[in-house]
């Protein structure tokens, strides 16, 4: 019996709490923020962004005095079957503190942005029509503990609803399951409050327990009201086991259960708490990868019989357990694949519906990922319920933020019942999903008082999960384990976690709460952190940082749209583009980076015993189910095409195993010509899924087979027209020729980084050509540059210039002198007419991938010049492929050039020159260049994680020293 009171209310913005409503309403959608409807500011009050800072000076629990506050007001009429009944209305989010007010009366106030507040209105209601006020007020003392690296809004931001019970109610319910040892057994506990109102007795109601479908798995238990004898009337067997038990003679505890018994025999009971603990025969387990789900149905029963309240819940059991260095799922020491979600929404800001969720869930399970940190805030409770569904293991994460004030809050005294309270009504909300594995205590609020007095309460009301808590163990690894049960730091380097699973004192799993910052052009070296926890004992994985890019959908007075970062909506005291840091951009498409990661999480892992004689290893890395859902196609590549392809036959493994299967060498041998060849393994979908259909790609595995290099470009004599007379290379589709370049668009992480920093000091952006010797030789011309940064360093280059038939080799060499310590890239960089957009190429694709981020496939890819962009909010080097062998740009008539490399490479090709996208604030401000412009690097550096994070590894930057490279351009 619930009445949604969603829809469209009146509603005005005031300047502070205090200012009296006019007669003047608007209209806002609820939910709806009034910072963001329909994407707009209608009201004035608009979206800031700061991650640690707040955004006004004032310190805890003062805010400024000018406070929007809105008032959302609407009439609703309670429907006649509901007089009588006990009405309780359910605010489900709102920002910050909400008044509650019906027909002109306070009901009262709540706080807690991501938790519903309920309210017994019972007594405030009328027959006729009803109104009902929210006062939603944007600043309070809650603000210094929601103080989340995301955009600050103000409004309801999740469903107003009324529900109906009679007036004896099950209060609250909670359920906890586990399973025993032999995996088949389910336990289930069930702690339940009945009430009532208008002094209803409820003695002798029942509540009627089930789990559909399961025989033997019900329950009946009575609400027991009990007084006590008066002291007289007790026995004298009472009496005497009262003053036992009181005088501590049995001290060591072995006093017997019937005297105990005799001695709580004297007690009062208060009605209304009803507890059962019983065992579920037969049942399945739930896991993320077999989320088996059963239906508890409750009644409750008066006196005579009748029913008067239903409800039921899903629920799933399975058993949560840290042992060790070992988190435990049914016993198996799961990996989290895991990523950080906020709730998140490029127009509403963050108001989210179920179908919306559920959409971010089949995305994520699209892409191997199997937990969700719930960063940083209880989800809408829809969303817990579709993990359940989908099987996802969640860290439930309190509201509890204080990133400002870290290390004080913590230990406020005023603070306390805040912390205590968020921790707690999140628990009782969330209790019953076994989706949820972890607490969390929060995010990012120090380590004081108040954490140990809500992990108290954590570990009392729930000792089925363990808890989380970053904060703990921040620094130093080692203690207030009170806090946290795992590990769980957030950016860790790969050497610290590889130090912490060899170390003596890994006494509890390290699972990272975040790592990899997928800002920009990121998530270097995740392949490194992968081999590490794939590899060793005690390291169960990690979450992404994180989903989304928040980048909002601002239309600006000329109509062009961007995604709008901190400082577009006028905001003097902002954190920038930092709100962009996710995986998939704030349109839910996904970035290049996810395609390395959906590679690492694969549930089935090939690997090459001989790949010469068609030897291969399969792995099922999964650890409930067995290889029924995935099948898998193969192929043989000549030079980048297919020359076979073929179904495997899939031996079906169980969890954890591994088999050996064998090409047949008919099939290995296919490709007889010049060129690499490669062995190609698809994993795909069997059976088709909530997020996938039959066939779906899952992951893909490539392995080198024995091959013929290709024929090497026939040498001509040498043309007399290859460069100019100022030594500067010519081709005829060469509007700009082949310069050096030492510098990338910084990224992100480049600039975040302070790595660019150096960049700028050297004057890497423009190097100037000082000196140039041409030497003409009989076969070759031989070009020395001296080139100079703008800070005065010199460069020695030389080019050696070959002619070859239809085309030319050029052989580079640079000596990278000792001050340029750390550069982006040692590359040939040229421009050509921009009819050259037609771009095929033979190396890693077809997404982008870098030297730190370089699974893909090696194949012929093909693309237009602009599809190779890569729109990063804030624009920054993109689009490029490692390992590339050749590529061929082309125009419509199919005339171009083809350039081999002396050996794979990474090759960038674009409309756009690094200098616009390193200028340009947002992607829709690019304009292309009108030229295609082709790099081709010697080398370049990795992207790493440096924006929040570690930078990338040694051997993915670029030392000072010799560097040589050569290629071979044909005009055709
Ligand atoms: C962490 C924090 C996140 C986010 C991230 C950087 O320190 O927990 O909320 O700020 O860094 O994007
Ligand atoms: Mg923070």
């Amino acid at each position: 019996m619930t009445i949604s009171l969603d829809g469209e209310w009146d509603f005005q913005l005031l300047s502070n709490p205090s200012e009296e409503p006019s007669k003047r309403w608007q209209s806002i959608p609820v939910p709806g923020l009034w910072t963001m409807v329909n994407g707009d500011q209608p009201f004035g009050d608009k979206p800031i962004y700061t991650n640690v800072q707040m955004p006004f000076p004032d310190l805890p629990p003062n805010v400024p005095s000018e406070n929007p506050t809105g008032i959302y007001q609407r009439d609703f009429l309670v429907p006649t079957s509901w007089e009588g009944k006990r009405v309780v209305l359910s605010l489900g989010g709102f920002e910050s503190v909400a008044i509650i007010s019906i027909n002109g009366n306070e009901v009262g106030v709540a706080k807690d942005s991501r938790l519903a507040s309920e309210f017994d209105i019972t007594n405030y209601l009328r027959a006729s029509s009803n109104r009902i006020q929210i006062k939603v007020v944007k600043w309070s003392d809650a603000t210094f503990i929601e103080d989340q690296d995301q955009w600050w809004h103000g409004g309801i931001t999740r469903s107003v609803k009324l529900y109906a019970t009679e007036n004896v109610f099950i209060e609250r319910f909670y359920t906890t399951t586990s399973l025993e040892k032999d995996n088949k057994t389910g336990t289930l506990s069930i702690r339940a409050h009945i009430n009532s109102i208008k002094e209803t007795d409820i003695a002798n109601y029942k509540l009627r327990i089930k789990v559909a479908g399961v025989k033997g798995a019900s329950k009946s238990i009575s609400v027991i009201r009990k007084n006590a004898p008066q002291w007289t009337e007790k026995s004298a067997a009472e009496q005497a086991a009262g003053d036992d038990y009181f005088q501590g003679n049995y001290w060591q505890g072995n006093m017997s259960k019937t005297k105990y018994e005799a001695f709580l025999a004297t007690e009062p009971i208060i009605p209304g708490p009803v507890e059962v603990t019983f065992k579920v025969p037969n049942i399945q387990p739930w896991s993320a990868e077999s989320p088996k789900l059963y239906d508890l149905e409750i009644e409750l029963v008066d006196p005579t019989g009748q029913v008067v309240e239903v409800t039921s819940q899903k629920i799933g059991f399975r058993r949560i357990e840290v042992i060790g260095n070992q988190f435990l799922v049914n016993g198996q020491p799961i990996i989290f694949y895991g990523i950080n979600r906020h709730d998140f929404h490029p127009v509403t800001g963050r108001v989210l519906d179920r179908d919306y969720m559920r959409q971010d869930l089949l995305e994520l399970k699209r892409w191997n990922f199997n937990a969700v940190r719930t960063s940083h805030y209880p989800n809408d409770p829809a969303f817990l319920d579709l993990c359940d569904e989908l099987g996802f293991y969640v860290i439930g994460e309190a509201n509890i933020e204080s990133h400002a004030f870290q290390n004080t809050l913590c230990n406020d005294q005023a603070y306390l019942n805040a912390w205590v309270d968020r921790v707690a009504r999140m628990i009782q909300r969330d209790i019953h999903h076994p989706s949820v594995v972890m607490w969390s205590l929060g995010n990012e609020s120090g380590a004081g008082l108040n954490h140990r007095a809500a992990a108290a309460y954590a570990r009392n009301f729930d000792s089925s999960r363990p808890l989380h808590y970053e904060g703990a163990i921040r620094g130093n690894w080692t203690i207030n384990h009170d806090l946290t049960d795992v590990v769980c730091p957030m950016y860790p380097s790969i050497s610290a976690i590889i130090s912490y699973a060899k170390s003596k004192k890994a006494d509890r799993p390290l699972i990272m709460c975040e790592y990899s910052h997928a800002m920009g052009n990121s998530n270097g070296t995740i392949s490194e952190y992968w081999e590490a926890i794939h590899s060793l004992d005690g390291l169960q994985g990690g979450f992404i940082w994180e989903m989304w890019d928040h980048g909002l959908t601002q239309t600006l007075e000329d109509g062009t749209v961007r995604s709008a970062y901190g400082g577009d909506y006028g905001e003097t005291k902002h954190d920038g583009n930092f709100v962009c840091d996710g995986m998939f951009f704030a349109n839910r498409t996904p970035k290049p980076a996810l395609q390395e990661f959906r590679q690492i999480a694969s549930p089935l892992e090939f690997k090459a015993k001989n790949a010469k004689t068609g030897r291969f290893e399969i792995f099922n890395k999964q650890f409930f189910v067995d290889t029924r859902g995935f099948k898998v196609r193969y192929e043989i590549t000549l030079n980048g095409k297919v020359v076979i392809a073929s179904d495997l036959k899939l031996p079906n493994l169980k969890p954890r195993t591994k088999a050996t299967i064998q090409i047949p060498s008919k099939i290995l041998k296919s490709g007889s010509g010049a060129g690499e060849r490669f062995i190609n393994f698809t994993v795909e979908h069997s059976l088709s899924t909530p997020w996938a259909h039959t066939g779906t790609e899952i992951a893909t595995y490539q392995f080198a087979l024995p091959s013929k290099p290709l024929p090497k470009p026939k040498s001509a004599k040498l043309r007399d027209d290859l460069v100019t007379q100022d030594g500067l290379i010519k081709f005829p589709s060469a509007l700009v020729a082949p310069q050096l370049t030492l510098w990338r668009a910084p990224t992100d992480n480049d600039l975040i980084g302070h790595i660019s920093e150096k960049w700028d000091e050297w004057g890497l952006r423009e190097l100037v050509k000082t000196n140039c010797q041409i030497t003409r030789r009989s076969s070759n011309i031989k070009i020395v540059n001296t080139w100079k940064t703008g800070s005065g360093i010199k460069i020695k280059h030389e080019q050696l210039i070959e002619s070859v038939q239809d085309g030319l080799k050029v052989s580079e060499t640079v000596q990278l002198p000792k001050e340029l310590s750390d550069i982006a890239r040692i590359g040939t960089n040229f421009e050509l007419a921009g009819e050259l957009n037609q771009y095929t190429y033979f190396g890693t694709g077809p997404f982008e991938t870098m030297p730190d981020r370089a699974i893909g496939k090696i194949h012929r890819w093909s693309s237009t010049v602009s599809d190779q962009y890569v729109p990063y909010v804030k624009p920054q080097e993109n689009g490029g492929h490692v390992g590339v062998r050749w590529f061929t740009l082309s125009n419509q008539t199919n005339h171009g050039i083809y350039l081999q490399l002396d050996k794979p490479r990474m090759v960038t090709v674009t409309p756009f020159r690094s200098t616009e996208l390193a200028d340009a604030t947002h992607d829709v401000f690019l304009k292309p260049s009108g030229n295609t412009i082709v790099t081709i690097d010697a080398i370049q550096r990795g992207v790493g994680t440096a924006s929040c994070g570690p930078d990338t590894l040694p051997k993915y930057k670029i030392k000072p020293g010799t560097y040589k490279w050569s290629w071979t351009l044909i005009n055709f």
